[in-house]
């Protein structure tokens, strides 16, 4: 303990002289997950790039910003320029749908990195062209925001489509689909035994799982967020517990992505994982006969997990408007336009998300996985997701000095 505290001192000290240097976990991401470039949540690799993953902001980044549309230069009245790291075949459709409805054409740039894509809009100063910032994460919303490139909105639309816990605090940002860090299980070799009541925490105090998780690198926005959220909650301490216990049951040393984690338990080499739901989704529709997942889900089950205090992790994918964006009144009503029921049923059924309007339908096949659990509704941690970003230095700390790599 007393060693784990010099640690963590030393790791303060350190994160103190290289904060300015770097945005932390972009550049980890890079040295710890380079070889296997994962998923880009639609953000960046849907359609376009289908085998590339998805892993939001942490993937591997394609040369330069893919424009479309008008030139990005052109920022006139009439248009909204979205900077993303998401890119679906059937955004574009729904941006057409925009365009049809409000003689606003909507021009993309897309990155698969949220923090390529912040140093983006960085970098245009004063001269801003950027409007919209969409990406996922609600630890990526609060970099941005805290690198000073979002504007607060007054949205009285926002304000009724969107629920509270899914917005920041200070309006810089608004979730737009909602995601449960669930768990994949072996079909072959867990029981219905074994999952009955499982949680977050069960999962680290039951040798059944001693040395069969399966979980990425610490380096990742998905599970830094999934321990800040642990942080809001059950404050430091218990949070290092986990980790540490964490820690000691994985099955390998972290690598690849959160479908490289299903792959794993298909080969054997652990028998749950921790990882988004959507790459289920992904997972359960991946026909392509290259691909190194055909046949995953035939042997891979998904699960919320669920206890009688806490729910589950549940994260977003969010837009935020751009400080002094040249087409402001244009891009607040993009965001409306997106908040509204018709589009979020589009927007999180193309990545087997969870809508976060209320009064948005699920997804037949998102639904299924719940009715497979009895579940009429999903119980959620209780927690603001702006709490995620304020975590997001102590989780990364805490998964250093436990040693998750
Ligand atoms: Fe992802």
């Amino acid at each position: 303990m007393l060693n784990k505290k010099l640690l963590s001192l030393c790791l303060a000290l350190a994160m103190l002289i290289s904060f300015t240097a770097c945005s932390g976990d972009d550049k980890k991401d890079e040295g710890a997950e380079k070889p296997e470039s994962e998923e880009t949540q639609g953000e960046g690799e849907e359609g376009k790039d289908a085998e590339k993953d998805d892993s939001d902001a942490n993937e591997e980044e394609k040369d330069g910003a893919e424009v479309e549309g008008k030139e990005e230069e052109t920022a006139e009245a009439g248009e909204v320029n979205l900077y993303t790291t998401r890119h679906y075949e059937s955004d574009d459709a729904l941006y057409a749908k925009f365009k049809e409805e409000t003689g606003i054409t909507v021009n993309v740039v897309s990155e698969k990195k949220a923090g390529a894509l912040i140093e983006k809009i960085k970098s245009q100063g004063e001269n801003v062209q950027a409007d919209l910032f969409i990406t996922a994460d609600a630890g990526n919303l609060a970099k941005a925001s805290k690198e000073g490139i979002l504007e607060a909105v007054e949205s009285e639309v926002l304000i009724s489509n969107i629920p509270e816990k899914y917005r920041d605090v200070n309006n810089e940002w608004f979730g737009l689909t909602k995601r449960a860090r669930v768990f994949l299980y072996s079909t072959e070799r867990v029981s219905e035994e074994d999952l009955k009541g499982i949680s977050y925490d069960s999962l680290v105090n039951d040798e059944r799982w001693n040395r069969k998780v399966l979980v990425r690198a610490s380096s990742n926005i998905y599970n830094q967020s999934l321990v800040a959220s642990f942080i809001e909650i059950m404050g430091e301490e218990k949070t290092d517990e986990w980790v540490e216990k964490l820690v000691s049951y994985m099955a390998r040393n972290p690598e690849g992505n959160d479908r490289d984690q299903a792959l794993a338990i298909k080969n054997g080499e652990g028998d749950i994982a921790i990882s988004n739901s959507y790459y289920y989704g992904k997972l359960v529709n991946d026909d392509d006969p290259e691909s190194k997942y055909l046949g995953v889900a035939d042997v891979v089950g998904i699960y919320f997990p669920n206890d009688d205090e806490n729910g589950v992790h549940v994260n977003i994918s969010g837009v935020g408007l751009i400080k002094n964006a040249p087409n402001k009144e244009n891009a607040i009503k993009l965001m409306e336009f997106l908040s509204a029921v018709e589009q979020q049923e589009e927007f999180s059924a193309a990545n087997y998300e969870f809508p976060v309007n209320k009064d948005a339908k699920t997804s037949d096949l998102v639904q299924s996985w719940l009715d497979n659990q009895n579940i009429t509704e999903l119980k959620e941690q209780d927690i603001n997701l702006s709490k995620l970003g304020e975590h997001n230095e102590k989780a990364i700390e805490i998964m250093t000095i436990n040693n998750w790599e």
